[in-house]
């Protein structure tokens, strides 16, 4: 019925990113009826889904799978019983773990459409980054105008969504970032303070803020580095844990917990995703979009790969020192036919 495969990043056995990844082609799906047939256009390579390559992640897959934790395209095809979804939208996948391929069936209830007007390869990047930063700032303090928020790993993904969010809220940022070349890009970008991730810095931000209270801290990282933004909030601020980039666990002084009753919290956008009400991820979502058009949220792209390129694109998202997200083109050549 046609000549076009449908590329597939798989994964067979847990291990070292680049080498377990695998580019297979199997058949193209046909929707039947409540289903939504979806052609990819673009798939970030996020830490998350080296951490399931790695077989280390909260939740893995049964093996063999096809992997990717999220993705954007376009509607090529409606099984019967939908109206809700036409040929043409541009969607993405926000209930699927299986996005790094050309060709994705999923349930209505698995995708968000986003205005034509989202260029793909911002919306291919909606799903986690932004919003994992909208929860931060909305989900454990009731920030109020020109509060301070600090945050380490400000230069990453979710860290960039953070400064952009808290811009347009009307609250100040913290940034604690490890390199030197970070600090006048993330200043231009809205950041009201960056600073280097090390004492020194925190001396200087502790000197810039003043007697400021610091109510929120978001960590990245762990070890020294999430011990020394904890160490600037105030009194009965709140720590929230959501990566863990440094590989080290928490060190929590007890005097933190005793005297200044500190909350230590975390966060898993997976099991927002999974039990909030569909109503409340679409507001959320929206929000980010309008965000978006308007060029207040932007999410830097170092480089683009395609999926025939997939070791040189593990190797390449796996490196610190990135100018941005790692995506995989998988948009449809002139020559697909279906
Ligand atoms: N809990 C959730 O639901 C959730 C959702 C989204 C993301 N996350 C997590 O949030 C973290 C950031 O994700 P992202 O996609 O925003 O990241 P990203 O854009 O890929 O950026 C990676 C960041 O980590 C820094 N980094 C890398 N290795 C490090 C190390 N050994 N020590 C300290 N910093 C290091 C990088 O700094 P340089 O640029 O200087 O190398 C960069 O700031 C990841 O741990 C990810 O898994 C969690």
């Amino acid at each position: 019925m046609n000549n076009t495969t449908n590329r597939q990043i798989t994964l067979h056995h847990f291990g070292s990113p680049a080498e377990v990844a695998q580019l297979k082609r199997n058949p193209v799906p046909e929707p039947k009826p409540g289903e939504v047939l979806v052609r990819s256009h673009y798939a970030p390579i996020n830490p998350a889904d080296l951490n399931v390559l790695e077989g280390r992640y909260g939740k893995l897959p049964p093996l063999p799978a096809v992997i990717g934790n999220e993705g954007g395209g376009r509607v090529i095809d409606v099984g019967g019983d939908i109206d809700t979804f036409c040929t043409g939208d541009q969607v993405i996948y926000l209930q699927r773990n299986d996005c790094w391929q050309d060709f994705v069936l999923a349930r209505p209830e698995q995708l968000l459409i986003v205005p034509d007007a989202l260029d793909p390869m911002a919306a291919s990047m909606l799903k986690i980054n932004p919003s994992t930063a909208w929860l931060l700032l909305h989900h454990f303090v009731d920030l109020q105008p020109a509060d301070w928020i600090v945050q380490n790993a400000s230069n990453s993904g979710v860290g960039q969504a953070v400064i952009a969010i808290a811009k347009a809220k009307g609250w100040r940022t913290v940034n604690f970032v490890r390199r030197d070349e970070l600090i006048a890009p993330l200043s231009a970008a809205g950041a009201d303070l960056v600073v280097l991730d090390n004492d020194a810095g925190k001396a200087t931000a502790l000197e810039a803020i003043g007697n400021a209270p610091v109510r929120l801290a978001l960590n990245a990282v762990g070890g020294d580095s999430a011990l020394r933004i904890m160490s600037m909030l105030a009194e009965a601020g709140t720590h929230v844990t959501y990566g863990a980039m440094g590989r080290r666990p928490l060190k929590i002084p007890n005097s933190f917990l005793i005297f200044k009753g500190l909350h230590v919290r975390g966060l898993w956008l997976s099991r927002w995703l999974n039990s909030a009400p569909r109503a409340e991820i679409e507001n959320v979502y929206s929000e980010l979009v309008q965000l978006m058009l308007k060029g207040k949220l932007p999410q830097p792209i170092d480089c683009v790969f395609a999926p025939e390129q997939i070791v040189q694109a593990i190797q390449k998202a796996s490196q610190p020192r990135r100018d941005g997200k790692v995506l995989l083109d998988f948009r449809p050549t002139g020559s697909e036919e279906r």
